[in-house]
């Protein structure tokens, strides 16, 4: 049991790797808090909770402050002061800077990157009062490699890894660490809309061994026993780093 009694929160848990990442945190003993916008995520816990392990669900949106505090002070009343986070809600609206709508390249530096400074401050003070805790952010191999037409999504990418390196700094003498999973292509729907732009997901994934060497997709499992290792006293001397989980897609 490698997150033993510990409250974790994870952002975007309601399906694809923040579900696997609820789901291993607490098969390793974590007291889960689930969050997301959408209601399946009430799902999520209860297939937790009748495999008698702890967790529930926070239905909110990441970007919004008062939706933040709110999760926070449910965490708290639940299961008491959280020393795992997991940021990992994002979205992806693909389309170059000509393509894009204002609007949309607005909501995904919201969604994708001011959720992370919103929990950040609100729930990193709660664990340096606690003595310590670990940040786990999804990145991606977009964070160092861009990709046509994904210009707000891969822009939000970059972001993200250097806001971890920078709270990294901040929070290093009061044993908070601050680390990010870069993870190659997963077999969720996320990528479906940009899949579409190549003539779709069948299409692109019969080509996959051209951009991932291990010539498959990545399964959310394998993105979440890296969050497990990262929120874990395992990883007690890594803090700033970026993990990439790319299957070698960033080697080529
Ligand atoms: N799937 C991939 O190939 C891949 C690759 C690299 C990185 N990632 C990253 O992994 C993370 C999870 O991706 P996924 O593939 O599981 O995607 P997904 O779309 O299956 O899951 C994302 C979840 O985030 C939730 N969400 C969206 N906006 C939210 C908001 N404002 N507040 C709260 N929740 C919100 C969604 O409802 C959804 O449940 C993302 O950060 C993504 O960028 C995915």
């Amino acid at each position: 049991m490698r997150l033993q009694n510990k409250v974790a929160i994870v952002t975007g848990a309601a399906r694809g790797i923040g579900a696997a990442i609820a789901q291993r945190f607490a098969e390793e003993g974590a007291w889960v808090v689930a969050t997301d916008i959408a209601a399946a995520g009430e799902e999520v816990v209860e297939e937790i909770a009748a495999k008698g392990q702890k967790a529930v669900f926070f239905q909110g949106d990441v970007s919004k402050a008062a939706d933040v505090q709110a999760l926070l002070a449910f965490a708290k009343e639940t299961y008491g002061v959280p020393t795992v986070l997991c940021n990992n809600a994002a979205i992806n609206v693909p389309g170059s800077v000509i393509e894009l709508e204002e609007e949309v390249w607005d909501r995904t530096m919201e969604v994708n990157v001011k959720s992370m400074f919103l929990t950040g401050k609100y729930i990193v003070p709660e664990m340096i009062e606690a003595g310590g805790g670990s940040v786990v952010n999804m990145a991606s191999a977009n964070s160092f490699a861009a990709e046509p037409r994904l210009s707000a999504y891969v822009t939000s990418k970059g972001a993200i890894h250097m806001l971890t390196k920078q709270m990294a700094l901040d929070f290093a003498a009061e044993k908070v660490r601050v680390n990010c999973i870069c993870p190659g292509w997963v077999d969720t729907t996320f990528n479906d809309a940009h899949a579409d732009l190549f003539g779709g997901r069948e299409n692109v994934l019969k080509s996959i061994s051209e951009f991932q060497p291990i010539g498959r997709t990545i399964q959310p499992v394998e993105i979440a026993n890296v969050a497990v290792f990262l929120a874990s006293d395992e990883s007690s001397a890594m803090t700033g780093s970026a993990v990439l989980v790319d299957g070698g897609l960033t080697s080529k």
